[in-house]
């Protein structure tokens, strides 16, 4: 009974305050849209609070919201400007209204693989695009690695014609709806807690992601397989308010960037397992994949490579040769 009572004791105080920090931590609600278990994201999210709870004990207080369970990434960013959420890290794709020197990441087949991502993030131009929004009062803190995206749909996938008049799900990039009026398709931007229930319902035939979130999202349950593309980048940037930044002392702001470099450069450098895990996952579970023969996939390539020309303003053709040197 004593140990009943305290165990409701602990359940009431944790109900008045769900993230239990004590009074006077700085609260960090890092709000993101995809499961924890074997997630790229969701590992390092929960790694970076577990180790902002251990080591700034007394000084900081952060706690995950995972799976959309409070924002949508069309919420957020203006949750972020508004003190409503202190941290969150949407796709790439997802920063348009902010700005467009993201779009390179969108080009498809642009990066070769993950490798050349990090490379080309870690680059002057790279690092620079994480100030690109301060003047929209966001500041970029880091890239997150996921992986490269593969095409799936209702149908067999191996010929680009095969995507001819389906109707895809997109993120909100207006390079992701070019991508898919190339192949002659019908791009649907949604948002990705909808995906699932719009390719189970009919809503949508296809959608493209990594191998994590098709897994992690269990799309491929409700498709006919999956192709083998590698045709495109997802990844993320960790953002804050600005203001959030200047309202931290010196040495919180160091202790915090501290932990958050060495929980990235950690979680960056084991995305390729946790994108083979998952693959192998999606396989396990009775998925289909189909890999496409280098003959087959340069068919893809030519179909979506007029996009390039439509966002070259945008993007920078010295940005486009770098990316590309660093692919060489
Ligand atoms: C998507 O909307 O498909 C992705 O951006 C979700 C995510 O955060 O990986």
């Amino acid at each position: 009974a004593a140990v009943l009572a305290a165990m409701s004791i602990i359940a009431t105080s944790a109900s008045a305050d769900p993230m239990g920090c004590d009074d006077g931590e700085i609260v960090v609600k890092f709000s993101h849209v995809t499961n924890t278990d074997r997630h790229p994201k969701g590992i390092a999210a929960t790694l970076l609070a577990e180790r902002v709870n251990a080591e700034m004990d007394g000084t900081m207080c952060m706690e995950v919201f995972p799976n959309s369970t409070l924002y949508n990434d069309d919420q957020v960013l203006e949750a972020m400007l508004q003190g409503d959420v202190q941290l969150a890290a949407p796709s790439l794709s997802k920063f348009e209204t902010f700005t467009k020197q993201f779009r390179i990441f969108d080009l498809p087949f642009m990066f070769s693989n993950m490798e050349a991502v990090d490379a080309f993030q870690g680059s002057e131009t790279g690092v620079a695009m994480m100030d690109s929004m301060q003047r929209r009062g966001l500041q970029g803190l880091g890239f997150w690695h996921n992986g490269l995206k593969q095409f799936s749909a209702n149908v067999p996938l191996v010929s680009p014609t095969d995507a001819e008049g389906l109707k895809f799900r997109v993120q909100t990039s207006d390079v992701l709806v070019a991508q898919m009026e190339a192949l002659g398709a019908s791009p649907q931007p949604m948002a990705f807690s909808e995906v699932y229930g719009a390719l189970q319902t009919g809503v949508v035939d296809g959608q493209e992601n990594t191998w994590s979130n098709i897994y992690g999202q269990k799309f491929f349950e409700v498709q006919d397989g999956t192709t083998e593309t590698n045709h495109g980048v997802l990844d993320y940037l960790v953002v804050a308010s600005v203001d959030w930044l200047d309202s931290l002392d010196a040495d919180t702001r160091d202790q915090f960037m501290t932990i958050f470099t060495e929980v990235t450069a950690e979680r960056n450098a084991a995305v390729g397992e946790v994108d083979a895990n998952n693959r192998q996952a999606v396989l396990d579970a009775g998925g289909v994949i189909r890999e496409l023969t280098p003959e087959q996939r340069a068919e893809w390539v030519t179909a979506m490579q007029p996009v390039w020309a439509q966002f070259l303003e945008d993007v920078g053709q010295e940005n486009i040769d770098a990316a590309q040197a660093i692919n060489a």
